[in-house]
């Protein structure tokens, strides 16, 4: 279960009730802006059970095969199944005694150094790799491919390499598809109607994520109850209705800039994934809450003094869990050379909620509206909830933003310039026109 706590950010929430109905019954009946990507509101019940039994035997498969996991994408192709891994198995799950593979992330990006140092961590041993892009075009995760295979093929032969291939893309269409069906490579599909940053709950995420260990089935009945407590078209009881109304009040008041914040370090990639969610689908038409976010305790040590005296344009939303699996006590000290024996015996659980509403009253009095969204413990049936629910305040805030929350046309921009300077054909004018104002 998940609740939001918006009494120290926001006042006048009711009053977007009738918009919140609007943008509630855009999303229920797929009828508002940008509605050909709204497949993953019931995804968590309508998703294709064949498919999720074939994502399970291909995970089991690779964990019996392969010592690694290549995971290819970017954006949505990649942040919600890094930040799930994360979160669920720990940022240092590759360095952890296991039975699962490592699992390494590139085409993330165009590192030359990073991309030679996963191919020398993986050395020698047997691998596979999960190459995922929705349109299969994507610069980054293609010329990422191209190093992986030629590696899967030298190492394994053409034949056995392409067993080891796993291409989540388009059903039909783009040059991934197109490769995976001319190799024989084993496909998984992105639905048409589910943008890349809404697909986590796709094989997009689903694959990397099994392979980890992680119970994905779990994982989909917490995004389930979640669907259904989202579909309630009724403030008290619809935590994302709660969230979507108190961020659209605050930014209203001039609260431009949205930190989630958390007190876990195995979540900080999930807020990468929900700044992706967020940032992508607000930023437009010259406006948006810009989503930012921080991990406390330790970027009070950083960014804290910013948060607490610097421009007054930020809203906080802090993520809390419920208890820790570990039960840790701070020891008794005989010298207490550092004066803590005050905490001797109490557990850090204790420790990390005082330091948590102590830092909200201080943030609140700083002139920070703080919200809370409470939520279980950490394990993925409690993931699939925090999912689901920021993905349907994500939906209703975009459209009581008056934007439509799922395209994203500035991410193409970058692309043509990359392209126009790289010298792909069709783009000569415009790298002639790119080189003149680079001075080149
Ligand atoms: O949300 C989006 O649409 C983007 O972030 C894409 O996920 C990202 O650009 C990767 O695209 P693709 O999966 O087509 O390679």
């Amino acid at each position: 279960m998940i609740s939001v706590d918006y009494s120290k950010a926001a006042g006048k929430v009711s009053d977007f009730v009738p918009s919140l109905q609007q943008a509630h019954t855009w999303l229920q009946e797929a009828t508002g802006r940008g509605n050909d990507f709204v497949g993953w509101v019931n995804l968590p019940r309508d998703y294709d059970k064949a498919e999720f039994a074939r994502i399970q035997a291909a995970a089991r498969k690779i964990q019996s095969d392969s010592k690694a996991l290549v995971v290819i994408g970017i954006g949505g192709s990649y942040l919600g199944a890094k930040g799930a891994i994360d979160f669920l198995c720990s940022p240092n799950y590759n360095l952890k005694k296991k039975n699962t593979p490592n699992i390494y992330f590139v085409g993330c990006g165009l590192s030359a150094d990073y991309l030679q140092e996963v191919m020398d961590l993986i050395g020698d041993d047997d691998f596979s790799v999960n190459v995922i892009s929705k349109s299969g075009t994507t610069t980054e995760p293609a010329v990422a491919f191209r190093f992986f295979r030629a590696a899967l093929e030298k190492k394994y032969g053409k034949a056995e390499a392409a067993k080891r291939i796993y291409a989540t893309t388009d059903k039909a269409r783009g040059a991934l598809k197109s490769l995976a069906d001319a190799e024989g490579y084993d496909t998984y599909v992105v639905p048409d109607d589910v943008g890349g940053r809404y697909s986590v709950l796709t094989a997009v995420g689903l694959l990397p994520i099994a392979v980890a260990g992680v119970d994905i089935a779990q994982l989909m009945a917490g995004a389930a109850e979640m669907m259904e407590t989202c579909r309630k078209a009724d403030l008290s009881e619809n935590p994302a209705w709660q969230y979507a109304a108190a961020r659209n009040e605050l930014y209203q008041s001039g609260k431009k800039i949205e930190i989630l914040a958390a007190y876990e370090p195995a979540f900080r990639f999930m807020t990468e994934w929900w700044k992706q969610l967020y940032g992508e689908s607000e930023g437009k038409e010259n406006k948006g809450i810009f989503p930012a976010s921080v991990e406390f305790t330790a970027d009070l040590h950083s960014m804290g003094q910013y948060i607490q005296q610097g421009e007054r344009h930020i809203f906080e939303t802090v993520v809390r869990f419920g208890p820790s699996a570990a039960d840790l006590k701070v020891p008794y000290d005989e010298s207490d050379g550092d004066g803590l024996n005050f905490l001797a015996g109490k557990d850090m659980d204790y420790i990390a909620t005082q330091a948590m509403d102590g830092t909200l009253l201080a943030h609140v009095e700083g002139g920070v509206p703080n919200m809370i969204v409470k939520v279980g413990e950490k394990n993925a049936y409690t993931l699939g909830e925090i999912i689901y629910f920021f993905e349907y305040a994500c939906g209703l805030s975009g459209y009581l933003l008056g934007v439509n929350p799922f395209d994203q046309p500035g991410v193409e921009a970058y692309k043509k310039n990359m392209f126009a300077l790289l010298g792909k054909p069709g783009y000569e004018e415009k790298g002639a026109e790119l080189r003149a104002k680079l001075g080149r």
